[in-house]
C-alpha cells in the first residue's frame, strides 16, 4: 500500500461525520457569521444523541475550565463556534478513540490540557481552540485503526519488536503517519488551516509554517504528556523535542518547569 493509497481510502471514509442531516444544517449555521449562540445551540439540540454526545465531550473538561457546562448555547459562549463546529464534527472519532487503543483516550485528553496550560502561559489568543486541537491530534490513528485493521496490527507488531517510534512503524508500512490521515480528514469537513496544520505537523515542526506557534503548542504538549506518563501513545519511546519549538514560541527550560508543574495540579483525574 502506498501513501496514494491511504489518501484514496482516507477520502472515502464518508461514514465517520455521521447524522449527516443534522450536522450539514448546524456547519452551515456555524459558517454563517451572522448565526447567534441561541440559534446554533437550538440546532444542535434538536438532535438528542448528538447533544448528549457534545456536551459529554465538554464536561470531559479538555479545556481545563472547573465549573460544569449544562447547555449547549453555554457551551458556545464559553468554548466559541469554531470548538463548537469541530466537537460536532469530531463526536463520531472521539466516541471510537475512548474504545480503540488502550490509553489514546487519557493521552489525547492529558494533551489538550496541556495545550490550554501552555496557551495560557504564553497569553496565546483562543486557548479553547489550541485545546480541541490537542484532543484531536491523535485522531488518525482510531481512522487507521478502524479501516486499516490488518496494516495496523502490523504497525504494533513492528513497534514491539524493534522499540521504534509509532510514527516510525506507520511511515514503513504507510508511507504516510496518522498526523497527515488526521489532517485529511479534518481538512475534508472543511476545518480551517489553523486548527488542520498543527495536527498534520505535529510530529515534524518547522518555524516557517503558517501556524507554526499552534503547531509549536501541540508538538510540546504532545511529548511532555507522554515523557509525564499520562495515557498512551502506542509505543514506549518519547519524540524527540524540537528546540525550534521552544523557541517559536520563546519558552525557556523554566517555563517547561512551570508547564509541568501546572500538569501535576490540572492533570490529577487522568489515569497514568
Ligand atoms: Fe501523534
Ligand atoms: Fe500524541
Amino acid at each position: 500500500m502506498n501513501s496514494g493509497d491511504v489518501r484514496r481510502l482516507v477520502e472515502r471514509i464518508q461514514s465517520l461525520p455521521t447524522l449527516p442531516g443534522s450536522i450539514t444544517r448546524i456547519t452551515k449555521l456555524l459558517d454563517n457569521p451572522d448565526t447567534t449562540a441561541n440559534e446554533v445551540g437550538k440546532e444542535i439540540e434538536a438532535d438528542q444523541v448528538l447533544s448528549a454526545k457534545v456536551l459529554k465531550l465538554v464536561n470531559s473538561g479538555f479545556y481545563g475550565f472547573s465549573q460544569p457546562i449544562s447547555t449547549i448555547p453555554h457551551a458556545m459562549v464559553l468554548l466559541g463556534f469554531e470548538v463548537v463546529k469541530t466537537l460536532v464534527l469530531s463526536t463520531t472519532v472521539l466516541d471510537m478513540m475512548s474504545r480503540s487503543m488502550a490509553g489514546l483516550w487519557q493521552h489525547s485528553l492529558a494533551c489538550a490540557r496541556t495545550c490550554g496550560i501552555i496557551a495560557r502561559h504564553i497569553d496565546m489568543d483562543d486557548p479553547e481552540e489550541t485545546s480541541v486541537i490537542g484532543l484531536l491530534h491523535d485522531l488518525g490513528k482510531v481512522v487507521l485503526e478502524e479501516h486499516l485493521a490488518e496494516e495496523f496490527s502490523e504497525i504494533a507488531r513492528i513497534i514491539a519488536e524493534e522499540e521504534t517510534l509509532f510514527y516510525e512503524a506507520e511511515e514503513r508500512v504507510f508511507g504516510v503517519t496518522h498526523a497527515n490521515v488526521g489532517g485529511w480528514l479534518l481538512g475534508k469537513w472543511q476545518l480551517p488551516s489553523n486548527l488542520v496544520e498543527p495536527i498534520t505537523y505535529h510530529h515534524n515542526f518547522h518555524p516557517a509554517r503558517t501556524h507554526a506557534a499552534r503547531t509549536a503548542v501541540v508538538h510540546i504538549a504532545d511529548i511532555l504528556v507522554r515523557a509525564e506518563g499520562y495515557g498512551s501513545g502506542g509505543d514506549r519511546r518519547i519524540p524527540t523535542l524540537s528546540p525550534e519549538s521552544l523557541k517559536t514560541l520563546d519558552l525557556t527550560m523554566e517555563d517547561v518547569r512551570d508547564v509541568m508543574e501546572a500538569m501535576q495540579d490540572e492533570i490529577r483525574d487522568v489515569v497514568r
